[in-house]
This record gives C-alpha cells, structure tokens and sequence, in this order.
C-alpha cells in the first residue's frame, strides 16, 4: 500500500499508460497487482514463474513479462513504456524499468529479491524527469502507517484472499522461510502465533 501511495502522490494516473509490478507472484508483488487494478491501473506483471499466469491475471495482471526479458541490460534509455512501477527485485531489473519509464514517471523501490544493486545512469532522472521513491515499512512513520492501513480497509480489494498462500503457526517459520526463498510460494504466508 506504500507502494501504491507513492505511485498516487507522483501523479500517476490510470489514463497515463500501464504500471509496471515485478516479483508478481511473491508477497508485495501479488498485493500491489491487486491494489493498482482495484484503482484501475493497467497492470503488467514480470514474473519467473510463467506458469503462475492465471493466478497473475486473477489478480487484475492485464500483461504478463518474464523475468529473463527484464533481467537484460538496459541502455541508458530505451523506449518510454511504463507511467509507473512498483520494483520487489533491484538489480538489472529495476535499472531496465528506469530506461523504460515514461517522461515524469514515478517508481516505488521497496525490495532486493534479485540484488541490492542498481546498475543505471542519471539519464532517466535528468532527461525523463523519472522520480524513484524509496519504500520503508519498518521505520515508516505512524501518520503515513495510519494513511496505508486507512486506505487499505476502506477498500480492500475482493481477490486479496487469493493472495494467501496458507497460514501457519510459529513451528512452521523455519520450513516456510526456505520454501520462500526456494520460490515455491505463491503471494503471501499469514503467521498466526496463536495456532
Ligand atoms: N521496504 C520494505 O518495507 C519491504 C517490505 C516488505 C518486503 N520487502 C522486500 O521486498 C522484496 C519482496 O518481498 P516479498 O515478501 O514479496 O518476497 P517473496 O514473497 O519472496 O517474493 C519475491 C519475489 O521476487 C521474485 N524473485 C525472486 N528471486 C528473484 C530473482 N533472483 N530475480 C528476480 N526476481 C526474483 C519472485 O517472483 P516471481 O516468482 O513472480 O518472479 C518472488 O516471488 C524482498 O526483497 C523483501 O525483503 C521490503
């Protein structure tokens, strides 16, 4: 929902062209394909797991990318395609997604699911006028956590549950955190310590 927030506050609207999601199938990702369609984004989703299409276009994911096509090194600049994008993975990914972004684009970083690196130039910034948004939800400050979880219970999109991988209880932490890094869940594990 940061995500989505800091796309909203660059100005990017529906009309402007699609928006662009990678790491579709894991948590964030899955969760912003379905925010941005509920807010009437045409969504292209980068995944590795083509295989995972139904479930990306279940979501609202219009377009589906794979992961080897965005992973190729960018020019500077490329053709201009995406209004936006909210970025999982870093990496060679992220640095294609800014050579392809729109003059005046806005895109969310929140995550290094491929690298921590960022092999790009300042071309998108100063030729394209490209704002990349740095996304925290660990230190985030309370207003701008109340504003998220405000936005996000006033209209929660209705395939959200879809996103729901299982849920576990504590002792299942260790065997789920290697599944997940193994690429074997799909969207999100709810940890219920309860259970
Ligand atoms: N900044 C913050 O506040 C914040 C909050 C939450 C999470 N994060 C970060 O955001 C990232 C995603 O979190 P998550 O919970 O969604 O994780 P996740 O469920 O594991 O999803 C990550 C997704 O990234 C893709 N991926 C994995 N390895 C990749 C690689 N080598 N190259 C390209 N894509 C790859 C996969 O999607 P496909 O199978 O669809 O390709 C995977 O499902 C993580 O780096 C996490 O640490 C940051």
């Amino acid at each position: 929902m940061l995500c989505v927030s800091a796309l909203e506050d660059g100005g990017v609207l529906p009309e402007q062209g699609p928006v662009i999601v990678t790491g579709a199938a894991g948590g964030v990702g899955s969760i912003a394909i379905s925010l941005l369609a509920q807010r009437g984004y045409s969504v292209t989703a980068v995944t590795g797991r083509l295989e995972e299409e139904a479930y990306l276009r279940s979501l609202g994911a219009t377009d589906i990318i794979s992961r080897d096509e965005m992973s190729e090194p960018a020019r500077p600049l490329e053709k201009q395609r995406w209004a936006g994008g909210i970025d999982t993975v870093g990496g060679n990914i992220l640095a294609r997604i800014l050579a392809e972004a729109q003059y005046g684009a806005t895109l969310a970083a929140c995550g290094l699911a491929a690298s921590h690196t960022l092999p790009t130039t300042v071309m998108p910034f100063i030729l394209r006028n490209v704002r990349l948004q740095g996304i925290d939800s660990v230190n985030c400050p309370t207003p701008t956590r109340i504003a998220a979880w405000t936005a996000l219970a006033s209209n929660l999109p209705s395939n959200l549950e879809q996103t729901l991988h299982k849920t576990i209880g504590l002792e299942e932490l260790e065997l789920s955190a290697h599944a997940i890094i193994n690429g074997v869940v799909r969207g999100r594990i709810l940890v219920n310590p309860n259970l």
